[in-house]
């Protein structure tokens, strides 16, 4: 393993305030090896990478267009130019609730890469298609739906929809299975040479931190409410760390 990620995804939530008080608790172990960043709503990247510096900077989603007349839209240049280094695409959420195609999805892939911010691309299946034993299947679709014309500066998301804020983790042999099914489906759509990260996400905790890092296809986390406290996620950064350590 080189580097592992974690990425807090705030999704809604945060103030200046709030951001003022996780700064003052924040503290990171210096590891080149743990990549961590959070994603604040638009209006706050700017108030949390003062307040953060050593923390790097993510957008929870991105336009598919440069610049125009698309009120409410936020470009992956802009995102770029305020110093982001990630930006997720395709989050679950946004499948729901904004209706996010597949094909839409890929164009914001596109969209970051030109910009020069990290897609973290978010895939992951519902309850209905696991207990059908046809999550493999969802998330291979989703892949190569989203990556048909992606380059492969990229980081994957895997976030099984039935584990998001609702306190069920998939166990560390359920992730890890899934992601080495992922890393076999990344080699064959670009390339085998690239080992694209592979994140968890899904009521991540900094009790089941450890052991999910432990898995040997599990290269970090993506964070939600166990992000929005500064001591459970410098808890789970150390988890990060530790393991990074082994
Ligand atoms: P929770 O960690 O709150 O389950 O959220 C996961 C998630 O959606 C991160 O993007």
């Amino acid at each position: 393993m080189t580097n592992l990620y974690l990425i807090g995804n705030w999704k809604q939530h945060g103030s200046r305030a709030a951001i003022q008080a996780f700064s003052e608790q924040w503290s990171s172990d210096a590891n080149s090896r743990l990549r961590i960043a959070i994603a604040p709503p638009f209006p706050y990247l700017q108030v949390l990478d003062k307040a953060l510096p050593d923390c790097e900077l993510a957008a929870q989603d991105c336009s598919i267009h440069a610049q125009g007349a698309h009120t409410g839209e936020v470009s992956a240049d802009m995102l770029a130019d305020l110093g982001c280094q990630f930006v997720l695409v395709g989050h679950s959420e946004r499948r729901q609730y904004h209706d996010e195609t597949d094909e839409l999805i890929a164009e914001k892939l596109a969209a970051a890469q030109s910009a020069g911010v990290t897609p973290v691309l978010c895939v992951g299946e519902q309850l209905t298609a696991r207990g059908a034993g046809e999550q493999y299947d969802v998330v291979r679709a989703q892949l190569r739906s989203a990556l048909a014309k992606s380059q492969p500066n990229l980081l994957i998301a895997y976030e099984p929809v039935w584990a998001i804020g609702t306190g069920l983790t998939a166990t560390p042999d359920q992730a890890n299975d899934m992601h080495a099914m992922i890393r076999q489906e990344l080699e064959s759509l670009l390339g085998a040479s690239h080992s694209t990260p592979i994140l968890y996400g899904g009521s991540v905790n900094a009790e089941n931190a450890d052991a999910l890092f432990a898995c040997p296809h599990v290269d970090g986390a993506l964070v939600g409410g166990a992000s929005l406290d500064a001591a459970t996620f410098i808890a789970i950064a150390q988890s990060a760390s530790n393991n990074l350590s082994h």
